[in-house]
């Protein structure tokens, strides 16, 4: 197995005095999909803003063999750590083209690759990013960090809230950027986490649990309906744990 793209080692963190991450160890492969799955409030997105060191954190953390938890942030996006937060983030008064310009980090940015991976996101230049779908949104969220060479994508619930046919759309477009950068993806749609993922970690109460191949974990109900709070068994319904269908679509 060759050498992983990103390590994280007994990462502990805590916000406002309270730790939130208590023992983290996963690795990213560095090629296609690492899923990171748990229920809600487990500490999925602290455990991404911990390697980001958008919170307090201690542990170690490498990135291609060099460690960078020993550096801040800016140091660490410049290193190739691109960032899809929770609730994509866009900046809802700019358009769709002045968010991507903001987002141009490297000297060329791939434009054309971004451009013909949302054509949707071209046709709508001009358009106010805070009058876009729940979709449109991730997709500008997706294409500023696939703009730059990242070495690595921290993919934060990509299809939280959207209704099920632009879930697709978006997991179409995370399959595609997977050919040109591995991720770590946060998703408690275990439909797409079975379609994307090739490695899971799961992690409950800060720590990680669980670790193996996705289908593996996915197929072993015992292990889903205990850790995740679910069937990961292919029926309607049975893929979003811990929070009510409608809430979930409410901005699709
Ligand atoms: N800004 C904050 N202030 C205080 N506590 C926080 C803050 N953000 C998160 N927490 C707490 O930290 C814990 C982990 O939260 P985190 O957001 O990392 O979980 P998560 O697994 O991403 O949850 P979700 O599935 O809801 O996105 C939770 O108990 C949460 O209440
Ligand atoms: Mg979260």
């Amino acid at each position: 197995m060759s050498a992983p793209i990103l390590t994280v080692s007994h990462l502990s963190a805590s916000i406002a005095g309270q730790q939130v991450v208590e023992d983290v160890s996963l690795s990213v492969a560095p090629t296609g999909i690492t899923a990171v799955l748990g229920r809600n409030g487990v500490g999925k997105t602290s455990t991404l803003r911990g390697i980001l060191g958008l919170i307090h954190r201690q542990g170690e953390v490498t990135l291609a063999g060099e460690r960078i938890d020993t550096l801040p942030t800016h140091r660490i996006v410049q290193r190739g750590v691109g960032y899809v937060p929770e609730d994509r983030e866009v900046f809802a008064g700019l358009t769709v083209a002045e968010n991507l310009a903001l987002a141009e980090r490297d000297r060329s940015p791939r434009r054309e690759f971004v451009a013909e991976l949302f054509p949707d996101l071209v046709a709508r230049r001009g358009q106010l990013a805070g009058t876009l779908s729940g979709g449109q949104q991730q997709m500008v969220s997706v294409a500023r960090a696939l703009l730059n060479e990242n070495r690595i994508l921290l993919v934060d619930e990509p299809t939280k809230g959207l209704a099920p046919k632009i879930v697709s759309q978006v997991a179409d477009a995370l399959a595609e950027a997977a050919k040109v950068v591995p991720i770590l993806l946060v998703e408690q749609n275990l439909e797409v986490v079975r379609r994307l993922a090739d490695d899971a970690v799961v992690i409950a109460g800060g720590r990680v649990v669980h670790t193996g191949s996705a289908r593996e974990i996915l197929d072993d109900e015992a292990l889903t309906t205990r850790l995740l709070g679910v069937s990961a068994e292919t029926h309607p319904g049975a893929s979003h744990p811990g929070k009510a269908q409608s809430e979930r679509s409410a901005s699709a």
